[in-house]
């Protein structure tokens, strides 16, 4: 991008013409509150629902080009990082910005695998939870409480402090999932086994019954691990963007946390990797896809799994996760549902309202079916989804901290409302 780059604007209002400085592509928002038409004026802003258009952070963690397709992890191609690393040396990068040496990556599985425990109150409070409750109700809790824990996080501007809670936060996401788990079986709760990998541990928490020593079958270990790679960022997301916004109050890590799994847990975010699974069961049929496509193109349901704000192509984790329902499958044997989504997604991907749209499947089209191939019910899934996702959120909010140019988030509004008015009695309304 060439220096001295700048934008001119004319207001018509006034005859008046502004150089606005054009950095990164952008133009600062603030700059146009100089364009005023008298001294009373409050001056320009910008009006950007859903920020479809307006960045609000300069970031290095995670880089997305929508139409062609492409995610990197701090310059990484997720294509590489799913073949050839781990979550754990993954969710280093994120939040260091580098891979780690050898000597780097054992320290921080040591830590990572030394505080999988959580106090024996948190076992209480999932416990305290109603038989069926959603996993993500009792996630977002959870998250919540473990902030009365660990009151040393307050101190956020002290990075130590900072990079401990991330070690808490990835090792004990697991154990929290886990437990909301078997809440929700009626199973007793399962400790973490040390012996074993992030993965790895996390299955044994989930499915260990009486056998002594909990075995994981490694092609699924393998494959979750690639699945929390795959989730572990996405730049500014709903979650991400709630975990920032709601971090920059200052408030403590877990709670920001737990606001941005409340973000997560919403059908169009996270929520719709179990969206998809219901809606094949739906559609129950190959020869019934047709019918549904049109009732999709009619506005009447939505194709869970398809679309992307960003994503104007196929969706790049799609890609590697579909490769993986295979491998998955190998071991399960086939989740019938698979044949309704590759034909659905043929379908989809030949019709004009899709194509025009470019509609393309996200990472949760297959992932789902994944899943559920593993036994694990469908609720679970967007719990799922939260534990890969945070050392991303916790990535996007050190990062936010360490901005000089970051404030508490507060966007403006334009007050379309009532004037003045005066109060009516009750008698006279
Ligand atoms: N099925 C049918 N039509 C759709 C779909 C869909 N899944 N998604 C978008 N459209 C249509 C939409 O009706 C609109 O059409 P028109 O221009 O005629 O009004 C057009 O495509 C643009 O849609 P939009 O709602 O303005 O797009 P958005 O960027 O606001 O929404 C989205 C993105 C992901 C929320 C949306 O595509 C969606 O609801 N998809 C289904 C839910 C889903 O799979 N979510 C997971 C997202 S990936 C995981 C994650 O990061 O959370």
């Amino acid at each position: 991008m060439a220096e001295n780059e700048t934008l001119t604007v004319t207001d018509n209002r006034t005859g008046k013409t502004y150089e606005l400085p054009v950095s990164n592509g952008t133009i600062n928002a603030m700059d146009l509150r100089q364009i005023k038409t008298g001294e009373d004026d409050f001056g320009i802003m910008s009006y950007d629902p859903a920020f479809k258009n307006t960045a609000s952070t300069k970031s290095e963690i995670t880089f997305i080009d929508g139409d062609a397709g492409i995610l990197r992890y701090r310059g990484y191609p997720i294509e590489q990082l799913a073949e050839e690393s781990s979550f754990l040396e993954v969710s280093y990068l994120l939040y260091h910005g580098e891979l780690p040496t050898e000597s780097q990556l054992q320290e921080f599985q040591h830590s990572i695998t030394h505080h999988t425990m959580v106090h024996e109150n948190i076992r209480e409070l999932v416990d305290a939870f109603r038989y069926d409750a959603h996993p993500m109700g009792m996630l977002v809790s959870t998250m919540g409480a473990l902030s009365t824990y660990y009151p040393d996080a307050k101190k956020i501007d002290d990075p130590e402090i900072r990079k401990l809670q991330f070690h808490r936060l990835v090792a004990k996401i697991p154990t929290i999932a886990a437990y909301a788990y078997r809440h929700r079986r009626g199973l007793p709760y399962v400790y973490p086994d040390n012996d074993l990998s992030y993965a790895g541990n996390f299955l044994n928490m989930l499915f260990k019954m009486t056998e002594v020593k909990y075995q994981p079958n490694p092609v699924i270990e393998k494959a979750l691990d690639v699945l929390f790679i795959l989730h572990a960022d996405h730049e500014q997301n709903c979650s991400a963007s709630a975990m920032r916004s709601v971090g920059s109050s200052e408030v403590d890590p877990y709670s920001a946390t737990a606001a941005a799994c409340a973000a997560l847990y919403g059908p169009l975010h996270g929520g719709a990797n179990e969206a998809v699974v219901r809606m094949l069961e739906e559609i129950g049929s190959v020869k019934n896809i047709p019918d549904y496509v049109e009732k999709a193109k009619s506005g009447e349901v939505r194709l869970m799994g398809f679309g992307h704000r960003v994503y104007k192509n196929y969706d790049p984790r799609a890609k590697v996760i579909k490769k993986l329902a295979h491998d998955v499958f190998a071991e399960t044997g086939k989740n019938p549902l698979i044949d309704i989504a590759i034909e659905l997604e043929k379908i989809a991907l030949d019709d004009e309202y899709f194509v025009k749209r470019k509609l393309y499947p996200n990472v949760d089209f297959y992932s789902g079916l994944i899943y559920q191939s593993m036994d694990l019910p469908m609720d679970i899934f967007p719990v799922l989804f939260a534990i890969g996702r945070t050392p991303g959120w916790v990535s996007q909010w050190k990062e936010m901290l360490e901005d000089d140019e970051q404030k508490i988030a507060r966007p403006r509004q334009v007050y379309l409302g009532y004037d003045q008015r005066d109060y009516v009695e009750m008698g006279d309304r």
